[in-house]
């Protein structure tokens, strides 16, 4: 994969970033030497290894047991994967959330998700692969180039943003894990803890935990599938589902799973959570169509993050949420109707 340093994408991001971050963003981007593996620098966790730099950045030692405290990433820009677009402020993209761990209500995962303990925090990788094994969050943010992706991100409610994500592409992680042929799909699952997710203890809690998705193994190795570490330049807050996540830009928010703790390859069409709840709405493929409207709304339009009464900001759904000419392929011979 081409990897660039940062250069200035044309939008001004002192423009949108609240500054402290942005500043120290650029502090950050400039003592690195040409493309560097950001780090969490939790003081022993760190391994630089030849050719992998990790980006140090002095945080107090946290306890086992304790939450992460937002940390700055170090990381490349992808310009030719990124949208020049406006970015949606970061208060938006953190407190207008959909985690159902936490609760049903938008405002719910910024207030809860800090119950949510993320050190420390390990994904098991198994099912047809050839070497299965665990995947430690030190050796994820050490052990792959950090870059920042800028992608639209629309939820199957009909509103949409526009997230600088910090991440790195979901296929390096399954090269290492050596999926057999025989796999043709990839399975998530969410950490279920019911003692520090007052979502899944709720009377009203609907959805049979752990939260569970899917994705075809060409789907998965596509190289605008991400696996998010971060947003707006650090790691992820605990309500957009730290430490990592997934983001399918393509596909409708549902598929990208936060807080992952486990990924398996699989023969068969796994079980996912809003399949599983009610599968006349919610589809295994949920690519973002503006011709398939949802059975109780349409899909035609969106509500473009921050919006209000006063100002809608409405704007027209784009086929595959705008990533059309990268992904259409995968789905050539498909009647996209039937495999919504
Ligand atoms: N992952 C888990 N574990 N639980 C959830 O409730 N909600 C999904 C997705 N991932 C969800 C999840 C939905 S419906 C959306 S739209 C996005 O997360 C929202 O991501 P955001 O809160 O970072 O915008």
């Amino acid at each position: 994969m081409k990897k660039r340093t940062y250069t200035d994408h044309s939008i001004a991001s002192s423009d949108i970033t609240p500054e402290h971050i942005f500043l120290n963003r650029r502090g950050l981007i400039k003592a690195s030497a040409g493309t560097i593996a950001g780090a969490l620098a939790t003081p022993g966790l760190i391994k630089a290894s030849a050719g992998t730099i990790a980006g140090a950045l002095a945080t107090p030692s946290i306890a086992l047991g304790e939450a992460r405290a937002q940390s700055a990433l170090s990381f490349s820009a992808d310009s030719d994967r990124s949208l020049v677009d406006e970015q949606t402020p970061y208060e938006a993209v953190t407190t207008y959330n959909n985690f159902y761990e936490f609760g049903t209500d938008k405002s719910d995962p910024a207030r809860h998700a800090h119950a949510m303990t993320t050190d420390p925090w390990t994904v098991k990788v198994g099912g047809l692969v050839d070497q299965p094994g665990l995947l430690h969050l030190e050796d994820v943010l050490s052990g792959f180039d950090l870059e920042e992706r800028i992608y639209r991100f629309r939820c199957v409610e009909a509103w949409s943003m526009v997230v600088p994500w910090v991440g790195f592409p979901l296929a390096e992680l399954l090269r290492r894990f050596e999926p057999k042929s025989e796999g043709k799909f990839v399975e998530f699952k969410t950490l279920y803890r019911r003692g520090e997710m007052r979502g899944t203890r709720s009377f009203t809690s609907i959805i049979d935990w752990p939260y569970r998705e899917g994705l075809r193994m060409d789907e998965a190795m596509h190289p605008l599938t991400l696996v998010a570490v971060g947003l707006y330049g650090k790691t992820l807050p605990n309500q957009n589902g730290a430490p990592l996540r997934l983001v399918v830009p393509w596909k409708y928010g549902f598929k990208s799973i936060k807080s992952i703790v486990e990924i398996n390859v699989t023969a068969e069409q796994p079980q996912t959570s809003w399949q599983m709840l009610q599968p006349s709405e919610y589809g295994f493929y949920a690519n973002v169509n503006p011709e398939v409207d949802h059975p109780r709304w349409s899909q035609r339009f969106e509500r473009k993050l921050p919006s209000s009464i006063f100002k809608p900001n409405r704007v027209p759904t784009l086929p595959f949420n705008g990533y059309e000419e990268q992904v259409a392929g995968l789905y050539q011979g498909m009647d996209l109707r039937k495999f919504y």
